[in-house]
């Protein structure tokens, strides 16, 4: 069945519904998720959105254009993060004027706390000099994205944007440099639907989901991320793959680095402040790829504490803050220790361990969201993507926290503007022959499969060997391995089965088809840290230590090359006003 929509955009996370909002209400804007849209992953975002709007202490977007530049480990473009950094402060008020329920400082301004990696500079007159940490994070207690996402969404409803919600998109419809839509399954029936769109927008988040601990919702299965591979089309930067430092011991349920922006202290085994020691001037405040490396540094010399099973932690204490800071400003991970682990944080401290939790590489585009098809920097016609599943690239390296939630709303409105003006000339493209056909096959191949294989078992070691093998410290003998254990878990895949044959619900059929994006996303991540022979961000290669701006001061492009090894290019960084430096905080 054919539906024909002006826009169509995947994913009801913040930067799809961003997006929407732009869409103006004479065209048609439909919006496709997998769950109901209050349910995307943008609602588990905790500690806030950054911008510079100075309501606690002075402030400017060039502090923040610098952090990020910095916390990206001089990877991210810098015309990209100058264009993100200089509208933050217009974006934060323009989500106040659309309702966003914002927490308040004294004076009924919207209230900022501190977050990793975000400084000023101590002295003025020495601005790249000793820099501390300035309250920029705009937050909703620990909610932020909770509220964000139902404000989005409420936008959407009065902009008349169509919901297809609990649809779930097999293939994108892509020929010859043009995209002309998407084909997607009607989860509740079964029905496959062709979307027949002038512009496809991909907002369809990360792939948390390939790692045994993680902080991303179940939905994060790298499911758009994937569709491009398998077009044939390039991802860009795909060994950057961020741990948060603090996620729940064993669970990963994230606890927000707002912990340690109100006060909360890291301490291993023996009650030692253990960052003075790896990040003297900001500590607790260091961006996360130096913070999960000083967790597992410590656990690696012995001074993690030892769970019940066998597994080890840290702790984040939180008690001194008083019950009071707790109760108004991190309830939620508050409850989520009390419920998960029975800890009471207002009178001892929280078990955590580093937990992966967002993919800084993606689909490559440029500042307004329109797909590359290559490192040359064409473009494919009627494509755009926005939010985590992109790569603009802002976060290059390592992202700073709370520049998250700014990208989606900076992305997905400027993804959404783009598409409103592509659209006013725009005509519909051609459908590709027999458009569901493929889909249709590969549902009736899982359904019909008498293999032997488990999902579960093939997901599982999945998970693992990427903890393991392409984890927060990487090297070359174990990124090998992984890459053999995952032919053979592709090999494995082709010879799984799924107990449900029903057309309703089918979440045993949804469950495959994501194990295999989970696996694709994998290998573009295995092959290109592989590749990268370098130490930069959140990428720590244990056997190249150091920064190599002569050599690898470029992102990679990687392509699936059908029967053999991916392919690897390069594209240069954009370098604007901050020269690289060495990274010390
Ligand atoms: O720690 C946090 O609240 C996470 C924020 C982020 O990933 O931006």
């Amino acid at each position: 069945m054919i539906k024909t929509y002006d826009v169509v955009i995947i994913g009801a996370g913040g930067a799809g519904l961003r997006a929407a909002v732009e869409i103006p209400k004479e065209y048609s804007c439909a919006v496709i998720s997998k769950v109901f849209p209050p349910r995307s992953h943008t609602g588990t975002a905790q500690g806030g959105v950054c911008a510079a709007l100075g309501n606690m202490e002075e402030d400017s977007w060039e502090n923040h254009a610098f952090d990020t530049v910095k916390g990206s480990d001089y990877l991210g473009d810098q015309d990209a993060i100058e264009v993100m950094c200089q509208d933050a402060v217009r974006a934060i008020i323009e989500l106040e004027h659309m309702g966003m329920p914002f927490s308040r400082n004294e004076d009924g301004k919207i209230a900022q706390r501190k977050f990793g990696g975000h400084t000023k500079p101590a002295d003025p007159a020495d601005p790249y000099g000793k820099r501390i940490p300035v309250m920029r994070a705009c937050y909703s207690a620990d909610r932020t994205g909770h509220v964000m996402l139902q404000t989005l969404y409420e936008n959407c409803i009065k902009n008349q944007v169509s919901f297809f919600s609990e649809y779930f998109v097999t293939q994108l419809l892509v020929e010859n440099g043009v995209c002309s839509g998407v084909v997607a399954m009607d989860i509740s029936t079964g029905e496959i639907h062709t979307f027949h769109a002038k512009a496809v927008v991909f907002a369809t988040g990360g792939y948390g989901r390939a790692f045994q601990i993680t902080s991303n919702a179940h939905v994060g299965t790298g499911d758009g991320t994937n569709l491009v591979y398998r077009a044939g089309l390039p991802l860009e930067d795909m060994e950057f793959f961020q741990f948060h430092p603090t996620g729940l011991w064993r669970l990963g349920i994230l606890v927000s680095e707002a912990a340690r922006g109100e006060g909360g202290i890291l301490k291993n085994k023996d009650g030692e402040r253990f960052m003075q020691k790896y990040a003297p001037t900001v500590m607790d405040l260091a961006p996360r790829d130096m913070v999960s490396r000083a967790i597992i540094t410590e656990i690696r010399e012995g001074k993690g504490i030892r769970g019940s099973d066998g597994t080890d932690y840290v702790l984040l204490d939180v008690s001194h803050l008083g019950k009071k800071v707790i109760d108004e400003k991190l309830p939620e991970i508050t409850g989520f220790a009390r419920t998960y682990l029975g800890v009471e944080p207002t009178k001892e401290p929280i078990p955590i361990q580093p937990t992966a939790h967002y993919a800084m590489g993606g689909i490559p585009t440029d500042i307004d969201g329109r797909v590359f098809a290559n490192e040359k920097g064409d473009i494919i016609k009627g494509f755009y993507a926005a939010g985590e599943c992109a790569c603009v690239s802002v976060h290059g390296g390592n992202r700073l926290g709370t520049n998250s939630l700014l990208d989606i709303i900076i992305f997905g409105r400027r993804s959404g503007k783009a598409v409103a003006e592509f659209i006013k000339t725009a005509d519909y493209s051609p459908l590709p022959e027999n458009t569901e056909e493929q889909t249709r096959k590969e549902i009736e191949a899982l359904k019909t499969s008498t293999g032997k294989e488990s999902i579960l078992n093939i997901r599982t070691e999945l998970q693992v060997m990427m903890m393991n093998k392409c984890g927060v410290f990487r090297n070359e003998k174990e990124l090998k391995e992984g890459i053999e254990e995952l032919k053979q878990l592709k090999e494995r895949y082709k010879n799984i089965s799924i107990q449900d044959k029903g057309n309703i619900f089918n979440t045993d059929l949804m469950e495959a088809i994501e194990l295999g994006n989970l696996l694709d996303s994998a290998e573009a991540t295995l092959y290109s840290a592989e590749n990268r022979q370098e130490s930069r961000g959140a990428h720590t290669r244990e056997d190249y230590t150091n920064r190599d701006d002569e050599n690898w001061m470029k992102h990679t492009f990687i392509t699936k090359a059908n029967g053999s090894e991916p392919k690897i290019t390069y594209k240069p960084v954009v370098i604007t006003r901050y020269k690289p430096m060495e990274r010390k905080y």
